[in-house]
């Protein structure tokens, strides 16, 4: 067991990592329940999976559990979905000293952590993540969001949580897809700023992705920490820091939008292919050695995630994957901030790319 803390004043929280948490989840959330009742919003898949977990453990600390069960799937970020489960909490007569329980993947966690924030102008909200991208990355640092026509995440909030609570063998019912595009985000860490870790997703990735339980406590915690730190020193990604967590997204978020944010290309795997293009244009731009971009894409490749064009299903040309960057939301007067890398463990947030040159690497990438 491991507890990490997120030290932001008044806003700190621990997020606790332990392997069968959700069978002890009556000891973690009992105190939060008011009159003995805990709302805990869901989907059908981890309804199914966990949730009977979830709520034995809490009957036996005598706490009832109200379940709010929304449809699977990105497109529960919606308008529709944050009506619907806000005109159900208001039903539950949720008030704003009530914490109202998140579990599942990202996506339940971005819809009630946005929910929480707005809810009677603010109630409290614990993340309970179910899927390795949540685990490791979405669950922690507040950001909430529902998608709008105009594009994903453009409509939330920061607003963090009260705690996390993460037992990674929720992983054991995850499909091994979603496993591995949550891995992505786990290599990111090292990629960012810790070579050692990125040494070690080289050695131990391939333990963890066949559902080692010590190797995906570790990668969790160490990946947990370093997302702590960063977001405490920048929690409002206002003095770059906090941008170095968006390594290999501005490629990644191209690919997804040219494969229509499809099961085509899930969001961990256009990340995993997106920080590959993002090591390989450094190392053209002569910043990056060519063999740190080469050991990227290798241990990408060698976990089965997409590493360039033709693997991430994706058709479009370098000039119409550098159309869709220009909705990139990071988009500021005119120019992309860029994360690139000078090495492994050594990316740097670049306001002087020139995207005609993004567009003709992407074809030379693709013809390579
Ligand atoms: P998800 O929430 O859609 O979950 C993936 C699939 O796995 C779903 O079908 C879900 O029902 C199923 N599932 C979840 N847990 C399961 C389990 N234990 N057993 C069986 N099935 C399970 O997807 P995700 O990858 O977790 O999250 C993606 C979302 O996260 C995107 O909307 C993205 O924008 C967002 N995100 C947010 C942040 C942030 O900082 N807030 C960071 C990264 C990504
Ligand atoms: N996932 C990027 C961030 O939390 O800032």
């Amino acid at each position: 067991m491991a507890i990490v803390r997120v030290a932001l004043d008044a806003r700190s929280y621990d997020i606790v990592i332990e392997q069968g948490a959700l069978d002890r989840a009556g000891s973690w959330l009992a105190d939060y329940a008011r009159k003995g009742r805990l709302v805990v919003v869901t989907d059908a898949h981890v309804a199914t999976a966990q949730l009977p977990r979830l709520e034995a453990s809490l009957r036996g600390a005598g706490v009832t559990v109200e379940p709010v069960i929304l449809p699977p799937g990105e497109q529960t970020k919606s308008w529709r979905h944050l009506e619907e489960l806000l005109d159900a909490l208001l039903a539950l007569e949720i008030e704003r000293g009530d914490h109202v329980v998140a579990l599942g993947g990202g996506v339940i966690g971005d819809l009630v952590g946005f929910a929480a924030s707005i809810l009677k102008r603010g109630c409290h909200f614990i993340q309970v993540p179910t899927t390795l991208l949540a685990q490791v990355d979405s669950s922690v640092g507040g950001k909430t969001a529902i998608n709008a026509r105009a594009g994903k995440n453009l409509i939330g909030s920061f607003y963090q949580p009260a705690l996390v609570l993460i037992d990674p063998s929720t992983l054991d019912t995850l499909p091994v897809r979603e496993t591995r595009a949550g891995y992505a985000e786990v290599v990111k860490y090292g990629l960012i700023d810790d070579p050692d870790f990125f040494a070690w997703c080289e050695a131990e990735g391939d333990k963890l992705l066949a559902g080692d339980a010590q190797a995906r406590e570790y990668a969790i915690e160490r990946s947990v920490a370093a997302k702590a730190e960063i977001v405490g020193e920048d929690e409002r990604e206002t003095s770059g820091r906090r941008a170095l967590l968006n390594l290999g997204h501005t490629f990644g978020h191209a690919l997804e939008a040219d494969t229509g944010f499809s099961q085509t290309l899930l969001h961990g795997e256009g990340v995993g292919a997106g920080m590959a293009l993002a090591f390989r244009y450094s190392a053209r731009l002569g910043l990056c050695p060519a063999e740190d971009a080469e050991r990227v894409t290798a241990h990408l490749r060698a976990v089965g995630l997409p590493y360039d064009l033709a693997s991430a299903h994706v058709t479009a040309d370098g000039t119409g994957l550098v159309a869709h960057m220009l909705h990139d939301k990071k988009m500021a007067a005119g120019t992309l901030p860029f994360l690139l890398a000078r090495g492994i463990g050594r990316t740097f947030l670049s306001k002087d790319v020139v995207l005609e040159d993004v567009a003709a690497f992407l074809d030379e990438d693709r013809a390579a």
